[in-house]
């Protein structure tokens, strides 16, 4: 079936992987930070700055997203496979937020600010608590990178099913280089 000759918008591009390349330099930088004798405040503060730039980019994208609507799937796609992969779309925006979000609360519950970056000290939100609120923030900021994991396992693989078994544009449109099938 004819596939419209669309693909995602630079911006949209831009958006979605400046933000797995931040997905990824966030593991990188946790697992440096807890590795024994590293510079862990070094890592933790990168770390922290990286993650509030996640959820700035989020909010843009979530922005953008509604005010650009979504390119169609491929019409011939089963409507169980479009909702499918729209859920796991929306769970992805839920995370990019809930972590950052619970971070930055647990760090404000405690009163334990950082330098965005070492520029400046970035604010804290005004959530009290302490300690217990933190530890509970915390677990969930704990919890949730699994969730990531499921999803980025389940995003990856449908990616590589539409490019090696359905043979359609769909990762065409999410990278460009890739040629584009007829
Ligand atoms: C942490 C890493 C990633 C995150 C958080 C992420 C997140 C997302 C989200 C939220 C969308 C939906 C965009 C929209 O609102 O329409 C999307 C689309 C897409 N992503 Fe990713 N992604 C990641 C990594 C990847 C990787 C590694 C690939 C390639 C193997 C990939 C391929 C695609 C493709 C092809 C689409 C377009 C699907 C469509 O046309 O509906 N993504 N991604
Ligand atoms: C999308 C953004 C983020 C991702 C993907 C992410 C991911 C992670 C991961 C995977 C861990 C390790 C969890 C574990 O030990 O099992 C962690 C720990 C932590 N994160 Fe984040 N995080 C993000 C944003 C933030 C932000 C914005 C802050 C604070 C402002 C923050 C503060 C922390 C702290 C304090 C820890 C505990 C480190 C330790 O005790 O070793 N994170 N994060």
């Amino acid at each position: 079936m004819a596939e419209p000759r669309n693909r995602y918008s630079t911006v949209s591009l831009v958006l979605h992987w400046a933000t797995a390349a931040l997905v990824l330099a966030q593991i990188l930088l946790i697992t440096a930070a807890e590795t024994e004798g590293s510079n862990r405040a070094l890592w933790m503060m990168l770390h922290k700055s990286g993650g509030i730039t996640i959820l700035v980019l989020t909010l843009a994208r979530i922005g953008w997203r509604i005010a650009n609507p979504a390119i169609p799937l491929p019409g011939d796609l089963p409507r169980w496979q479009k909702l499918f992969a729209r859920a796991t779309h929306v769970l992805f925006y839920v995370v990019l937020l809930a972590l950052p979000l619970t971070g930055w609360l647990a760090g404000s519950a405690v009163g334990r600010g950082f330098d965005y970056y070492g520029l400046f000290p970035f604010p804290l939100l005004p959530v009290g608590g302490g300690r217990e609120t933190a530890g509970l923030l915390m677990d969930i900021h704990r919890a949730l990178p699994k969730l990531l994991y499921v999803l980025l396992a389940l995003h990856v693989i449908g990616a590589l099913k539409h490019q090696f078994v359905d043979r359609d544009n769909v990762l065409h449109r999410m990278i460009p280089l890739i040629p584009r099938r007829p």
